[in-house]
């Protein structure tokens, strides 16, 4: 029998539970301890899992505990101190979004994981999700044609944080399932946004990301509002999708609508836009949790040893990206251009093939692929 890969995990408060019942639930990965610095925490899940060891002290768990990988869902300014403790201790590493607080940490903890032939995966769970990979699958056969634009909204009367703002906090989930459905970085960002219940922590933004191709994205993002709004639409030049993560079942609705110009016209009697109202359909979607399979994916990295679909350079894409929507807000909504005059920001990685440079190596298109064809592996055996 193959040996299980132990497990510690970091952080035990709303989002960390989560984590531990995954991991117990795969045969592949033993659950080994979890630590809090919040004894009544800890004492919670020992309670559950009598089975764990349960620990205060995160350096006891990272060396102590006999674990081959650690899971850190801590607070964000926690992230680059445990992570690079743990990676230092020779352990592999998964990190809850957004993977640090400068792109700077980012770049040593990859580093640190490439030196020492270690996994780094981020956990941007939306990318796991059925909904998205029926959109990415969708967009990559064509069936939308050249995508023009992307609107999205998460809103809600929301968990307040002090560390962070609405657009470190929420903006992460919408940020990674742009770049991964556009396959680019952006040139440029602005962001907008006010402080109206912490002082200095913005509890409201939008921010919109410029991209090659006259194409860009908008992201509204708010602990503010009275309804929960979770909705994504993705306009094509051929059609339409609408991604409501709060339906239960309708998730996603494809819309074969356009307008063209026609082609020709001598009179202006003649010039007539042409509207196509088409079908609407609903796609069948996998049901299965995303944080399941995001679990399943670390585990199949380090036993496979090969490099995660979100790993260390995709967290820090999305870093480079809210530290551009940090230096925007300071501005008051002036654009940040990425690798220009106004930012200290490096040129940014492309994801896939792109015209900017890195001193990151960049993943070629086939281990995106491969990336890709590991996770649709796992999502088959699911
Ligand atoms: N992927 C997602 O969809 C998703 C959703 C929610 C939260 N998150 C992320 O998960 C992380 C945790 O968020 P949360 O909402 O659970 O926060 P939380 O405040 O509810 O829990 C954090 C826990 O970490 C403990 N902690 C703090 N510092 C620690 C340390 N050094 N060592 C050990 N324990 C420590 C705290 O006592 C607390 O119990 C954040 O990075 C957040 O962005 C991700």
């Amino acid at each position: 029998m193959k040996k299980q890969i132990t497990v510690g995990v970091l952080g035990c408060g709303y989002w960390g539970p989560l984590l531990i019942r995954n991991l117990r639930g795969l045969p592949a990965c033993r659950l080994i301890a979890v630590c809090d610095l919040d004894i009544a925490r800890v004492k919670h899940i020992c309670a559950l899992y009598r089975d764990i060891e349960c620990v205060t002290n995160p350096q006891r768990l990272i060396t102590g505990c006999d674990i081959d990988a650690v899971v850190i869902a801590t607070p964000v300014k926690s992230h680059y101190p445990l992570a690079k403790a743990s990676l230092l201790a020779g352990k592999h590493t998964f990190i809850e979004k957004p993977m640090a607080t400068s792109s700077q940490e980012c770049e040593e903890l990859i580093d640190i994981a490439k030196r020492n032939d270690l996994v780094l995966m981020v956990d941007h769970t939306f990318l796991y999700s059925g909904p998205i990979r029926k959109i990415v699958e969708i967009v990559e056969a064509g069936d939308i044609g050249e995508i023009r634009y992307v609107n999205s909204r998460r809103l809600n009367l929301g968990l307040f944080q002090k560390d962070i703002n609405v657009a470190w906090d929420l903006a992460p989930h919408d940020i990674s399932i742009i770049l991964h459905i556009l396959g680019e970085f952006p040139t440029a960002i602005n962001c907008q946004g006010n402080a109206h219940v912490t002082p200095e922590v913005e509890d409201v933004t939008n921010m919109s990301l410029v991209f090659p191709h006259k194409r860009f994205a908008t992201i509204q993002s708010s602990w503010l509002e009275p309804r929960k709004i979770r909705e994504m639409t993705i306009v094509g030049s051929r059609r339409m999708i609408v991604y409501d993560d709060l339906q239960t079942h309708e998730k996603i609705r494809i819309y074969d609508v356009r307008v063209e110009r026609p082609p020709h016209y001598d009179t202006f009697a003649e010039f007539q836009y042409s509207y196509h109202y088409g079908d609407s359909y609903i796609p069948y979607l996998q049901q299965e949790e995303p944080l399941t399979l995001a679990c399943r994916h670390f585990i199949d990295c380090i036993e496979t040893n090969s490099v995660p679909m979100t790993g260390g350079r995709q967290g820090l894409e999305m870093i480079r990206i809210l530290e551009g929507a940090s230096a925007s807000l300071k501005m008051n909504g002036a654009p940040f251009i990425f690798g220009g005059p106004n930012g200290s920001t490096a040129a940014p990685a492309p994801i896939r093939d792109g015209a900017a440079h890195s001193l990151e190596p960049k993943r070629t298109r086939r281990e995106v692929s491969r990336a890709r064809d590991r996770m649709a592996a796992v999502f088959e055996d699911a």
